[in-house]
C-alpha cells in the first residue's frame, strides 16, 4: 500500500505509469489492464493528474530487465496496482515540482508549500531534523537541560536593531523580541541550573544576506564552572557526531585554534577559510622609506599611537589573466571594505615589475618585494595600504576570497574536507573613530582574559585587552560564537563605564540582570551555534533559506503570507499606536 502525490504520469494508451512521490522518495506505480482486469480501476487511473493525492494497493514486481532505472533508488521494481483511491485532487501547480526545473525564487517562495515538495528541500529539512536530534541527545548525555525562555521580552545587546511588539495591556510600552537569550541564560546560571541549552529562536532587525535571516535559530548553550579547556571538547564532540552520523566523515579533534590577530593578519578575516592559500603578507618593513605617498601615509603613527600597514597577496601565474577591467572590479570590491585603492604589480617575462606605482619603487624595494614574496614570472601582486590596519586586512581578505574562487582554489559546497577551527583571543573592545568611544566587540558581558583584568579595571592599554571570547569557524563561515562571562561586579561596572553607560542607564537597560548578578554568580560561559548555518553546511547548500521551511526574502517579507502587513485602525487604537510612515 502506498500513499503519495502524482509526480509524473505517462499514459501509454491504457497502460498508465505513475511516479508516486512522498517524503521517502519516488516509486513507480503501473496500471496494467493486461495484468489486472478491472475496468473501473483503469478508468480512475486515467483521471489522475499531477499532484493528485492517492492511495494505491498492489503487488511489487521486479521491472523487466530493460525497464530498470538505475538512477532511481526504487528503479529496479514497480508496483502493479490492483486498487486505487483518489484522496484529493489538485489544481495545476504554478510550476513543475522538480529539482531540475528553473523557477523564479519569488514564485517558489509564494508557493513555498509546493516548493517544499521538492525532494532536495525535503532532504534538507530531514537533515536539519536529524542534526537537532543528535544535538539534543548529545547535550542531554552531558547533563545539559533544555529550558525555554520567553519571546516577548526585553532588548538584548547583540548589536542589531530590535523587533518590538506593542503591549495592549500596558499602553505606550513595548516588548522587544530577543536577539538571543543571552541575559536569560546567564540568569539561569545564577539560578544554579548549571548546564542549560535551548534550540532558541532569535530575532534581529539587520541587513539581510544569504547567510542571515531576521528570524533564525541557535543551539544556545551556557554552563557554569567550566573553562574553555573543559568546555570545548564537549562542543567538538558534538560536531564530530554530526559529521559522522550525517555525512559519514571523521573529524579530527581537537580543532586547531588561531588567534584573532593571526586570522586577521594571515587571512584578513575573523572567520578564515583555511582550505586554500593566498595568505596576506605584510610588506610594510620593505617600504619604511618609500617615495610613494600612499605608502608613506599608511605608515604614519596616528594620534592613538597606532600605525597602519601595507599588505599584499600573491596570485601565482595570474599576471596575464587579469585585465584592467578585472583589476578595476577588484578595486571596487576592496573599496567596499574602506580601501582607498588597490595597487597591482605584475611580474613580466624577464622579471621586470610592472605597476602603476613602479616608478616610485627603488631597486632595493623591488628586490625586497621579489625576495619576500617569492615572486616568479607572471605572478600578480595585489596590495592595499592604509593607516587603518583593519581596512588593509579586511579588504585584502575579501579579495582573497574573490580571487580564490575565480582561481578555483576553494572546494565546492559539500566537497572536500571540512576545515573547522576556533578563533580565539578576540579584542575585548573596539574603538569607533566616528563616535570617539569604545564598543564591546562581542557583547558587554564578555569577560576580559584574566591576565588583563587589572589593566581593564584601571582603564589601561584598552586597545590591547583580549577577551575570553571564541568563535567556531567552518570553511570560512562563523558557525558559532561565545565567551566566558564577567561574573565579578567591579569588572562589569568597569565595562559599563567604559562603554559610556551611566549607572542610571545601565540600571535602566539591564537592571534586572545586574541585580541578579549580585546574589552569588558562578563563573560561567557559553556559546551559540547558528542552526541554519550548520544545517546549510551539512546539506552542502549555500543560502540558509534552503534549510528553512518558511524563510523570508532579503527585504524581510514573507511572500506566501504577505507579511508584514497593515493592521486595522481598531487594532492600532487599542494599542495606542499611530502610523506616521507607510511603505510605498
Ligand atoms: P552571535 O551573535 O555570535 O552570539 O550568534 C551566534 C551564531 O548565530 C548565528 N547567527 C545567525 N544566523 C542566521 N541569521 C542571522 N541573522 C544570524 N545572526 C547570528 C551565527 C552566529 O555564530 N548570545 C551570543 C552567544 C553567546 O555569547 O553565548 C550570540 O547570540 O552562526
Ligand atoms: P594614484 O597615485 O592615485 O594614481 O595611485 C596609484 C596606484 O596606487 C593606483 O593603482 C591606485 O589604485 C593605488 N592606490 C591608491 N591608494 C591606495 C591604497 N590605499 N592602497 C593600495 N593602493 C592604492
Amino acid at each position: 500500500m502506498l500513499c503519495g502525490w502524482v509526480g509524473k504520469r505517462r499514459d501509454h494508451g491504457g497502460l498508465v505509469f505513475i511516479d508516486l512521490r512522498d517524503r521517502h522518495g519516488i516509486t513507480q506505480l503501473v496500471f496494467d489492464p493486461s495484468e489486472v482486469k478491472a475496468p473501473e480501476l483503469h478508468e480512475k487511473a486515467g483521471r489522475l493528474r499531477n499532484e493528485y493525492v492517492l492511495w494505491a494497493k498492489g503487488k511489487v514486481r521486479r521491472r523487466p530487465g530493460t525497464m530498470a532505472n538505475s538512477t532511481m533508488a526504487t528503479g529496479s521494481i514497480e508496483v502493479v496496482a490492483s486498487d486505487l483511491a483518489i484522496l484529493s485532487e489538485a489544481k495545476t501547480p504554478p510550476f513543475v515540482i522538480d529539482d531540475e526545473a528553473e523557477v523564479a525564487e519569488t514564485l517558489r517562495l509564494k508557493y513555498r508549500y509546493l516548493d517544499l515538495r521538492r525532494p532536495s528541500l525535503q532532504k534538507n529539512l530531514l537533515t536539519r531534523h536529524r542534526m537537532l536530534q543528535i544535538v539534543r541527545n548529545h547535550l542531554d548525555e552531558h547533563g545539559f537541560c533544555e529550558i525555554e525562555t520567553p519571546i516577548l521580552y526585553k532588548s538584548t545587546p547583540e548589536g542589531a536593531r530590535d523587533f518590538i511588539v506593542p503591549s495592549r495591556l500596558n499602553p505606550g510600552t513595548f516588548y522587544a523580541l530577543p536577539q538571543s537569550p543571552q541575559t536569560l541564560k546567564q540568569l539561569l546560571m545564577v539560578s544554579g541550573m548549571d548546564r542549560y541549552y535551548q534550540i532558541a529562536r532569535c530575532f534581529r532587525d539587520e541587513d539581510l544576506r544569504a547567510d542571515r535571516q531576521p528570524e533564525f535559530s541557535q543551539i544556545d548553550i551556557e554552563t557554569s564552572f567550566l573553562d574553555e579547556e573543559a568546555f570545548f571538547p564537549i562542543l567538538e564532540e558534538m560536531m564530530k557526531k554530526l559529521w559522522k552520523q550525517i555525512l559519514g566523515q571523521d573529524l579530527p579533534t581537537p580543532f586547531p585554534r588561531m588567534s584573532y590577530k593571526d586570522a586577521m593578519s594571515r587571512f584578513g578575516s575573523d572567520k578564515p577559510d583555511v582550505r586554500f592559500g593566498l595568505e596576506l603578507q605584510d610588506i610594510s618593513k620593505l617600504f619604511e622609506k618609500s617615495g610613494f605617498q600612499v605608502f608613506q601615509n599608511a605608515l604614519k603613527t596616528n594620534a592613538r599611537g597606532l600605525t597602519g600597514s601595507i599588505r599584499a597577496i600573491v596570485v601565482p601565474g595570474a599576471a596575464e589573466k587579469y585585465s584592467r577591467k578585472d583589476l578595476d572590479d577588484l578595486q571596487a570590491n576592496a573599496a567596499l571594505f574602506g580601501a582607498k585603492g588597490l595597487l597591482w604589480i605584475k611580474v613580466q617575462a624577464g622579471g621586470e615589475l610592472q605597476s602603476p606605482a613602479a616608478k616610485f619603487f627603488s631597486d632595493s624595494e623591488k628586490q625586497g618585494l621579489v625576495q619576500q614574496l617569492g615572486l616568479k614570472e607572471k605572478d600578480l601582486v595585489l596590495c592595499v595600504a592604509d593607516p587603518r590596519n583593519k581596512v588593509v586586512c579586511e579588504s585584502l581578505g575579501a579579495l582573497r576570497l574573490t580571487v580564490g574562487a575565480r582561481e578555483g582554489m576553494i572546494p565546492k559546497l559539500g566537497e572536500g574536507k571540512p576545515a573547522f577551527l576556533w578563533v580565539m583571543n578576540f579584542p575585548l573592545l573596539e574603538f569607533d573613530d566616528r563616535d570617539g568611544r569604545y564598543y564591546a566587540c562581542h557583547h558587554p558581558f564578555t569577560s576580559p582574559r584574566p591576565q588583563f583584568f587589572e589593566d581593564f579595571v584601571a582603564g589601561r592599554n584598552l586597545d590591547h585587552i583580549e577577551a575570553s571570547a571564541y568563535d567556531m569557524v567552518l570553511n570560512g563561515v562563523e558557525v558559532g560564537g561565545g565567551s566566558l562571562r564577567i561574573y565579578r561586579q567591579e569588572v562589569q561596572q568597569a565595562m559599563f563605564k567604559l562603554l559610556g553607560l551611566t549607572p542610571e542607564e545601565a540600571r535602566q537597560k539591564f537592571g534586572f540582570f545586574l541585580e541578579g548578578l549580585q546574589y552569588g554568580t558562578p563563573p560561567h560561559g557559553g556559546i551559540a551555534f547558528g542552526v541554519d548555518r550548520l544545517a546549510a553546511l551539512l546539506c552542502g547548500v549555500g543560502p540558509i533559506r534552503d534549510v528553512m521551511a518558511f524563510p523570508k526574502t532579503q527585504r524581510g517579507t514573507c511572500l506566501m503570507s504577505e507579511s508584514p502587513s497593515e493592521v486595522s485602525p481598531e487594532q492600532l487604537a487599542e494599542l495606542g499606536v499611530s502610523i506616521t510612515a507607510k511603505r510605498d
